[in-house]
């Protein structure tokens, strides 16, 4: 077994080694100003990543599924309803959260691989009222990439909130709360909800939520909500103070993300977002010429994740095993594609020499596998789509 494993799921990515310094750090008081002036920081840091200058950014332990069941219950009380844009197993969790709060419920789903048809959801809201619309930004069953130019005028107008889930998006996409979708100052994403281990590069363990005006609004309007922990209320003094005490904040998760968020500032953000797009199209590239397929087309792609077609006669299980034997570890493919298809994660601090050694570790495996392919062929191909213009 190599020393290091290339760990290339979607999510967690690699981790470097400044942040898992940062993690073996002495763990300081959580009132400790030393604490405090980092947690200060990280949500400084984490307001301009999001554009959340007129709203208010939490970053708390938990995971992305508690930022979901955060966007909801802080914003939608039981009883009222909402619209799930589905382009995905983790679209379709939405429906289940809002099953489990008594939220009412109605979802459009996409065929997998595809994104929804924005005529369809036109029609859908000019049915129904709806108190929030959910999009999965970049789902992680399938790569697609949620079209939020044509979604975020479509819902804003009809004055719901936008929540997106940006857990597999985050710091590798565009998630911009203070843009206005085509120069309307109303068609704004309301809340962007996130976790740490994806395209941020910390290992799981932090929750990120930003929230609008809008949104802020929606919980002031609600006396009581169906959380404690997951109330913003007793949140948003913390963040507003990170030196007083709600719940125990996760110390060194908080250094490792103060490291891994200036590594996103300091890469820059449009750097940084031009830099997932360019691989992942190069890295997609590259699999073609192995006989493998993207199950996303190319114009709905992502740039964080690929859902990768085996070519015919490769055994998913043999596949994965003898690569990770070898030290990269992707990920299986999730319901109806299983044993179809395999994720690749290609976000966070990914490097293009990481993705030259999995596409080497690839043609071995495949070679062995009797499937003939050329390693030095693609990733000519990789470094040529990565100096495309
Ligand atoms: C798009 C998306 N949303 C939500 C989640 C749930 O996040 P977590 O597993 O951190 O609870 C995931 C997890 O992979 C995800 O990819």
């Amino acid at each position: 077994m190599p020393n290091k494993e290339l760990l290339l799921i979607p999510g967690p990515t690699p981790v470097t080694d400044e942040i898992k310094a940062a993690l073996a750090a002495e763990t300081w008081s959580h009132t400790d100003p030393r604490f405090v002036r980092v947690v200060t920081h990280s949500l400084e840091m984490t307001r301009e990543m999001l554009g959340c200058q007129e709203g208010e950014v939490f970053v708390i332990a938990g995971t992305g599924t508690l930022a979901m069941e955060m966007a909801l219950v802080n914003t939608v009380a039981p009883g009222e309803r909402i619209l799930v844009l589905s382009q995905g197993f983790f679209g379709d969790r939405f429906e289940l959260l809002a099953k489990s709060f008594g939220v009412e419920v109605d979802v459009l789903r996409s065929e997998w691989g595809q994104r929804l048809d924005v005529d369809q959801v036109r029609a859908q809201l000019a049915e129904r009222r709806y108190k929030a619309v959910t999009v999965t930004h970049v789902d992680t069953s399938t790569g697609v990439e949620a079209d939020l130019e044509a979604l975020v005028p479509l819902v804003k107008e009809t004055g719901a909130l936008f929540i997106l889930d940006g857990v597999c998006a985050t710091a590798a996409v565009e998630e911009d709360m203070s843009k206005a979708y085509q120069g309307n100052p109303a068609y704004k994403i309301d809340i962007v909800l996130s976790g740490s281990q994806k395209a941020i590069g910390v290992p799981p363990g932090l929750l990120l939520l930003g929230f609008s005006k809008q949104a802020l609004a929606a919980r002031e309007a609600m006396e009581r909500i169906p959380a404690y922990y997951g109330d913003i209320k007793n949140w948003l003094p913390i963040m507003q103070n990170p030196g007083k005490y709600f719940a125990t904040p996760a110390v060194n998760m908080f250094y490792a993300y103060e490291v891994a968020m200036q590594t996103v500032m300091n890469e820059g953000l449009a750097n940084r977002y031009r830099r997932h797009r360019v691989i992942a199209r190069a890295l997609r590239a590259a699999l073609a010429t192995y006989g493998m397929r993207a199950l996303a087309a190319e114009d709905v792609a992502a740039p964080t994740l690929s859902c990768v077609l085996y070519p015919e006669g490769i055994d998913d299980a043999a596949f994965r095993k003898a690569l990770a034997a070898k030290g990269v570890v992707v990920a299986g493919a999730l319901a109806g594609l299983a044993g179809k298809a395999f994720r690749i994660g290609h976000m966070g601090n990914t490097t293009l020499a990481d993705f030259r050694l999995a596409l080497t570790t690839m043609a071995e495996v495949l070679n062995d596998l009797g499937h003939s392919v050329d390693a030095e062929q693609a990733i000519s191909v990789l470094d040529r789509v990565c100096q495309e213009k």
